[in-house]
């Protein structure tokens, strides 16, 4: 029988996760069952149990429980998703459970490989200041960026996370007039309610790139991006690299993604 692994979230009808790890396994020559499980709001533990019960081999979590996975985990995860926070990757072996976030260097192998873009050296701005934020800024700080700030709505968030993480700077929008950045990154939900952070106007500078976590929609930022002449990219290479990290993870082979991030772009 197939290794089974599974995607548990709420809603999960959405979720790509099933067809990207298809593709990961034909590509690799390997049998893997990977299916979709919508666990209850109030069932996440449960229904992690009943999957390992039945023999599944990992999972990955997608929202609203990424939160609720590292709980699970008590403790038993890597530095990188302690220092996320949350989790987006489970491991189940031999009765026991480890914990793992791959969203950062996903995010982190789509700007560097796929984009081409450094950001050793660069001025990154990190807009949000919740989970989506908070699960990349360590990765993003250990790039070595020339320097890196956190802005968000709530501007004490930012202030907050920023000096917990030890970030060069965080507060509102409304810090941000006179600063140019060489890489904007887009972790808030503005985009799934049509609106955009509220960039002062000049934040881009020349060459700069916009980037989007938010995957398979042309957010209002991304056009505020290409209006001010730099390049916009949304979540689609992030989606596809946090999903080959578990995938090495849990088949300890790295996937091309090449080739299933073109797929996914052709639509
Ligand atoms: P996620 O897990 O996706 O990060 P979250 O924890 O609810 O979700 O955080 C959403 C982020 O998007 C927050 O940083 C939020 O700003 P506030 O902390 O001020 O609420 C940000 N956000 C949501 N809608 C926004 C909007 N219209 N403009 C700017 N920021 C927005």
């Amino acid at each position: 029988m197939a290794d089974r692994y599974a995607v548990i979230g709420h809603p999960v009808a959405h979720s790509k996760s099933p067809w990207l790890h298809a593709e990961f396994a034909r590509a690799a020559g390997q049998d893997i069952d990977y299916r979709r499980i919508e666990a209850p709001l109030d069932g996440f533990a449960r229904t992690v149990d009943e999957f390992r019960a039945a023999g599944g081999r990992g999972a990955n979590v997608t929202l609203p429980f990424k939160d609720q996975a590292f709980l699970y985990c008590r403790n038993a995860v890597t530095e990188r998703a302690r220092a996320a926070g949350v989790v987006n990757t489970l491991i189940f072996e031999s009765g026991a459970v480890r914990g793992d976030n791959t969203d950062g260097v996903g995010l982190l192998r789509d700007i560097t490989v796929n984009l081409g873009r450094a950001i050793a050296g660069a001025r990154v701005l990190l807009m949000g200041a919740g989970g989506a934020a908070q699960g990349v800024l360590g990765p993003l700080l250990a790039a070595a960026p020339r320097r890196l700030v956190i802005a968000n709505r709530t501007g004490a968030k930012a202030r907050s996370l920023a000096q917990r993480s030890g970030a060069a700077a965080g507060g509102g929008y409304e810090d941000l007039a006179g600063e140019r950045f060489d890489l904007l990154i887009n972790a808030t939900s503005a985009g799934l309610a049509g609106e955009t952070p509220p960039l002062p106007s000049g934040a881009f500078a020349p060459g700069a790139l916009g980037y989007d976590m938010v995957y398979g929609r042309d957010t209002p930022f991304l056009a505020v991006a290409r209006a001010a002449g730099a390049q916009a990219c949304d979540g689609t290479g992030m989606l596809v690299e946090q999903a080959a990290e578990s995938f090495l993870l849990w088949r300890g082979l790295r996937p091309d993604t090449a080739s299933v991030l073109a797929a996914l772009r052709r639509g």
